[in-house]
């Protein structure tokens, strides 16, 4: 088995622009719902970026498991993040979730501890101020006020990167408000989830970090609890995930 210990959380990028070999031969490994997913989209492009972005997660998973990846099962809760359906009790308990922007998927796996990963481009015409606005926590607005201008659009996609990590780690997605719970934003700072309600101690029950992304990207990794080394790796090109943590969570 490809291994992973409960002290480390495994980052693999990779392109979906994949080769059309590559591509051809992560499609056969989906199943019947997924091919049904993948032809719901419009455009070619999207169909191949799914096929691609959901054939490496069987590939990636199945390394971990020391199984076929073709053969790997998934269930999803009524939010809409995927986990696996354990084959077997004598599977370890692989948790894991996934990003995509543009050509980029980005996969974040651990052994039993509940995680979620989110990558953007950094869009400076998006408007996010606005968004901001409306429905980002009152603290995150005010640090955005409080920025120069022409370095709020940064800030602004750090924090919708750190947030969104966050709802995907708790598995709920938008169902979880965004003005609720405060993250770091200031690009200067780390990232932190900085305060949560109603329950103010949920923010001590997972660390925020930004990882390293594609230029003109940002991704952020929400953990449940500390103390772990994150290794992050490109796929396929090093498909061992290593011995040197990037950094570590204390
Ligand atoms: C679905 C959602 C979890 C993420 O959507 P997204 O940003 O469009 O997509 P991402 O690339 O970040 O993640 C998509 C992946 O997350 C996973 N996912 C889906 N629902 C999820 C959930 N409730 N929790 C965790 N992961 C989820 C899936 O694996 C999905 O990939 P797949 O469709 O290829 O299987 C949800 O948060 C959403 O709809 N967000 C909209 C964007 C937004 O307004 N964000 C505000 C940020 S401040």
């Amino acid at each position: 088995m490809g291994s992973i210990s409960l002290d480390e959380v495994h980052i693999w990028t990779a392109s979906r622009d994949a080769s059309d070999e590559a591509i051809e031969s992560l499609r056969c490994l989906l199943n019947d719902e997924e091919r049904r997913r993948a032809d719901r989209f419009v455009f070619a492009h999207d169909r191949t970026r799914f096929a691609v972005s959901r054939g490496l997660l069987r590939v990636i998973l199945g390394h971990y498991l020391d199984r076929p990846a073709a053969s790997l099962e998934f269930v999803v809760n009524v939010h809409g993040k995927p986990a696996l359906n354990a084959s077997s009790n004598t599977d370890p308990p692989i948790r894991f979730n996934l990003a995509h922007s543009g050509p980029w998927v980005v996969y974040a796996v651990t052994l039993g501890r509940e995680i979620g990963v989110d990558i953007e481009r950094v869009r400076p015409e998006f408007g996010g101020f606005a968004i901001a606005e409306r429905f980002f926590a009152p603290g995150e607005v005010a640090t955005l006020h409080a920025l120069p201008e022409e370095a709020r659009s940064l800030a602004f996609f750090h924090g919708w990167t750190r947030k969104e990590a966050y709802i995907k780690a708790k598995g709920k997605g938008l169902a979880l408000p965004l003005d609720e719970f405060e993250v770091a934003i200031d690009p200067e700072r780390p990232a932190s989830l900085l305060s949560t309600l109603p329950d103010p101690l949920e923010a001590s029950r997972w660390s925020l970090v930004e990882i390293p992304a594609e230029p003109g990207f940002v991704a952020a990794l929400c953990v449940e609890g500390n103390g772990y080394h994150v290794r992050q790796r490109r796929w396929p090109a090093e498909a061992d995930p290593g011995t040197d943590p990037i950094f570590r969570i204390f």
